[in-house]
């Protein structure tokens, strides 16, 4: 339930954390006869990285209100202390968050688009572009309203690209960072965007002190689109920075053993089955959102085809695929849902025996059954087109009980860290996939192991919380 708590901070935040997802949603209950909300509350990088520095250490954090439940929170005056929501209009916040920065920013990062057709930057994009700046100046002016005289300000990915150039102009005496969870386009790509949208963009994210990426990659392509949009030089001294967010390990072992996720364990068993010879089955697991950057039809084109070149493994595995909905809003993300399933019924149809579903999809989020499932892999297939990080490459290492193989995207910015003891794939190569995951199937259990060791400790070196810390004090230094 929620707690009714003053939004507003009276003496002024002096760490300000800003995204356009805030750590707690709401929802109204109809069920509850006073229309009660419902807050559930999310986990991630940045909720360990505040809680790591303490209830007084006076923090906010300035989210967007998302769902109808959130607005009702608004409206009502609850909120949990810590996080101010901003109620921003609807119609502004759906073109700024669905048209600008997931059909737009997100593509362009992800290279998404289908070029022959698209990208179109027409009257109807210019006018979204303009809710995408009064959205990020709704975000410039609440963060300078609650900011202590030099608090330090942490601003979050592709959705507030503007808002540190404006906040620096309303409040010269904050230190701003920006961080990307993205990767980074390359120059090339990144100039599908018109010029002055790009110039914008990159100009936006300068006005920090400090701009900080994922991985070197993601940090040397922001710097070559400086370079190419707005000539040599990083105009305004920003600094540059990499923070490699790493996995959980505390928390996720202690989660995955608790006793949810060994009933989810019994019924993933069960539903995978035994092999004809009565032994157990192997696993390829991937978790994801439904996400056109995760690539997983690709992932089911080459079990398929695994399933031909080696028909041995017919009756003795089983793709466990968990794809959770995202971003619904969008009708390219409806079709790919729709897209996953049917290749997955496909392949079931195709090759499925009375005793043996090849496929074992997934689409209803249950974090419980995706550590069930991390438990249990022998292989974990993770081959997104291209990923900022991919957290999931290094959970199952940390959580799996028998040791499992990674099959990696070379295009995860997990790749720079894992790379090695990971089998690396391109992810568009459905052969090379297939073959990928034919030797992960039959690797000896002893390099199985030693790998897994090797991958949960690279995992494992950076923790959300230490992640959050060190950002706060490069922006210091
Ligand atoms: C990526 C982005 C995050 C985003 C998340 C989920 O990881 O970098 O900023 O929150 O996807 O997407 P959603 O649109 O549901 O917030």
């Amino acid at each position: 339930m929620a707690s009714t708590a003053s939004t507003a901070s009276t003496h002024g935040a002096e760490v300000l954390v800003a995204s356009n997802r805030g750590p707690v949603s709401y929802e109204v209950r109809p069920d509850v006869g006073d229309g009660s909300l419902h807050a559930k509350r999310g986990g991630g990088g940045l909720v360990s990285g505040l809680s790591a520095i303490g209830s007084d250490a006076n923090a906010l954090w300035v989210c967007a209100a998302l769902s109808d439940g959130d607005r009702e929170a608004v409206r009502r005056g609850v909120g949990e202390p810590g996080v101010r929501m901003l109620d921003i209009p609807a119609d502004v916040h759906a073109d700024a968050y669905n048209g600008i920065a997931n059909s737009v920013l997100w593509f362009v990062h992800h290279m998404l688009y289908q070029t022959p057709l698209e990208p179109v930057f027409d009257a109807e994009f210019r006018r979204q572009w303009a809710s995408y700046e009064a959205y990020n100046r709704a975000f410039a002016q609440a963060l300078a309203e609650e900011a202590a005289e030099g608090a330090s300000v942490v601003i979050q990915d592709y959705h507030l690209a503007l808002a540190p150039r404006m906040l620096r102009h309303l409040r010269p005496d904050l230190r701003i960072g920006h961080f990307s969870h993205t990767p980074w386009a390359s120059p090339d790509y990144f100039r599908l965007l018109p010029d002055d949208i790009a110039a914008e963009l990159l100009g936006g994210i300068l006005g920090a002190d400090r701009a900080a990426f994922l991985t070197q990659r993601w940090a040397d392509a922001f710097t070559a689109c400086c370079h190419s949009v707005l000539g040599p030089g990083i105009p305004s001294g920003t600094r540059i920075g990499v923070h490699g967010l790493g996995a959980d390990a505390d928390f996720l072992r202690e989660r995955a053993h608790r006793p949810d996720v060994a009933e989810r364990m019994t019924a993933l068993r069960a539903e995978i089955g035994a092999a004809p010879d009565g032994g157990a089955r192997k696993t390829i697991v991937r978790v994801d959102r439904t996400e056109l950057s995760k690539n997983i039809v690709r992932g089911l084109l080459a079990y398929r085809q695994l399933l031909d070149d080696h028909p041995e493994w017919r009756e003795r595995v089983v793709h466990v695929a968990f794809a959770y909905p995202s971003r619904q809003d969008l009708a390219v993300y409806r079709d790919y849902t729709a897209e996953v399933q049917r290749v997955a019924e496909e392949i079931n149809s195709a090759y499925g025996t009375p005793d043996w579903t090849p496929v074992v999809l997934h689409v209803k989020d249950d974090f419980a059954r995706s550590l069930a499932a991390y438990r249990l892999a022998d292989v974990a297939l993770v081959n997104p087109i291209r990923d900022g990080m991919n957290l999931v490459a290094k959970e199952i290492p940390v959580v799996s009980d028998a040791g499992c193989v990674l099959v990696l995207s070379r295009e995860a910015g997990a790749y720079e860290e894992l790379g090695e003891d990971a089998l690396t794939v391109n992810p568009y190569d459905i052969t090379g996939t297939a073959r990928a995951l034919h030797q992960a199937l039959t690797m000896p259990d002893g390099e199985r192991a030693e790998r897994t060791k090797r991958l949960a400790a690279a995992a494992t070196a950076l923790p959300p919380a230490q992640w959050f810390l060190d950002q706060l004090h490069a922006l210091d230094a």
